[in-house]
């Protein structure tokens, strides 16, 4: 933290790490509007679930017509307040979903929460203020810093990082990208990532880099796309992006390649776009009516598997090395519910039309796999079970800590279901003894609600 009288002995090196950020922070993405019916106790909840992984706050996304954010941001710095200092909060104005943000309302927003003790400040002293796209508005924001002396790092994905980067004479203080998500059926890179770092320069002009992280992405709703915008394609918003082993490679890219100044998850519960890491709600989930999807596709798809290995995977990425012991041993697991072939695609594609990616069918991007992930001290003497419908197979592991096989670490791998329906259990087991199991997801079924195919998957 920064204080008013310097110490005389600080030298300019020191100083100037005293005015970038202290620590490496992780944080996830909440949409403010799809919690307009949270209570003082559900947002408390949220936030110990988080705080439980190893999460530090929330970004909250705020729309800029939308009336409940007053009374959702009430509660949200209530709730944190409660939780004694120990969760940040700031603000991701989103330029999309309801338009543009007028500066003045921004301004205000920031000045009436900023001094908040759990509004994230990363010195101590400037707020830091993010957004959802909004480039175009760039010409707002040395305005709105000089009013409230914002740290300012948004999401401007839409834009190359070198443009993004130097916009409105370099605005930005640092950015945030949105690219979490490969394109077809490939593994995710770090390509995107270097390039946001390379734009953001070095030495004492470096610029902070926001990365992000997401477990899935499938959305289907038709009535959000005819409003047009990015997202109109197909006729609706309708399509699927590769989250087949997508969250632990991510993570590894995260904790041992990129090591970005701060993470921002991928979220913590857009279930209209399928990459929450929250719990389902049913108080929640009022988007799929409103944007008319065929099926409730969140509602009983737990994504709470997602959260078990955070812990370890930030304090990885927090203190740069892999522990020679990981803790509590464990196995998490996630899969979709039904064959991709089972029943109608529901118009969904694989990639996004409106990005300019080739479209695909979506069968072609996703594997009819159980796909499971293992935190373990060692491999050795490790085997895995997969049962579905009571029938077992056996699972290998097809990646394995960078240090390599027989260290400790996250190890990954996944057994095709092909025909299996039924309940799925993962067990693993070392020298024939059971460590760890997964289960009580939803069971896989040849048959879909609705007959449309469910492109979400649940992770237990
Ligand atoms: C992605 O990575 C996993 C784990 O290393 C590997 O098994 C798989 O074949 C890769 N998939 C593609 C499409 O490259």
């Amino acid at each position: 933290m920064i204080t008013k009288a310097l110490p005389a002995v600080l030298t300019i090196a020191s100083l100037a790490v005293l005015q970038v950020q202290a620590a490496k922070e992780v944080f996830a993405h909440l949409i403010v509007g799809n919690v307009n019916k949270f209570t003082l106790s559900d947002w408390e909840d949220d936030m110990r679930l988080a705080r439980e992984a190893n999460i530090d706050g929330f970004a909250l996304n705020i729309a800029a017509q939308d009336e409940s954010n007053e009374a959702s941001l009430e509660l949200a710095f209530g709730a944190a307040g409660k939780l004694g200092g120990d969760f940040s909060l700031f603000f991701s104005f989103d330029y999309l979903a309801q338009g543009p943000w007028p500066a003045d309302r921004v301004e205000a927003l920031v000045k009436k929460y900023a001094a908040d003790p759990a509004y994230f400040k990363p010195d101590g002293r400037r707020p830091l203020v993010s957004t959802f796209e909004g480039p175009d508005n760039a010409g707002d924001w040395p305005g709105i810093k000089a009013a409230t002396d914002a740290f300012f790092v948004p999401d401007w994905s839409s834009l190359p990082p070198t443009e993004a980067a130097v916009r409105e004479g370099g605005v930005a203080d640092g950015l945030l990208s949105f690219d979490a998500w490969p394109v077809g059926a490939t593994n995710i890179t770090t390509k995107g990532d270097e390039a946001f770092q390379a734009a953001l320069g070095t030495g004492e002009n470096k610029k902070v880099y926001m990365m992000s992280v997401a477990p899935w992405f499938f959305t289907n709703l038709p009535k959000f796309g005819e409003l047009g915008g990015e997202d109109g394609q197909n006729g609706g918003k309708n399509w699927l992006w590769r989250g087949d082993g997508l969250w632990d490679l991510r993570w590894k890219q995260v904790a041992e390649v990129v090591r970005p100044d701060y993470v921002e998850i991928l979220t913590w519960n857009d279930f209209g776009e399928s990459h929450y890491i929250g719990p389902v709600r049913d108080k929640e989930l009022g988007l799929f009516a409103s944007g008319g999807a065929p099926v409730n596709y969140a509602q009983g798809m737990s994504h709470d598997g997602w959260r078990r290995f955070l812990p370890f995977y930030v304090d990885v990425y927090k203190t740069g090395k892999v522990p020679e012991e990981v803790g509590e041993e464990g196995v998490m697991a996630y899969y979709r519910t039904a064959p991709a072939l089972a029943c109608p695609s529901g118009g969904t594609v694989g990639n996004s039309k409106a990005r300019g990616q080739s479209e695909m069918k979506p069968e072609e991007l996703v594997e009819d796999s159980v796909f499971y992930a293992a935190l373990l001290n060692s491999d050795d003497g490790v085997t895995v079970e997969v049962s579905i419908g009571g029938k077992k197979l056996t699972g290998g592991f097809d990646s394995v800590p960078t240090a390599g096989a027989g260290t400790p670490g996250v190890y990954t791998g996944s057994v095709p279901f092909g025909d299996k329906t039924g309940e799925v259990v993962v067990a693993v087991l070392r020298d024939g003894k059971t460590i760890a199991t997964a289960e009580g997801g939803r069971k896989i079924s040849s048959q879909c609600e609705n007959n449309v195919q469910n492109w979400n998957a649940v992770a237990m």
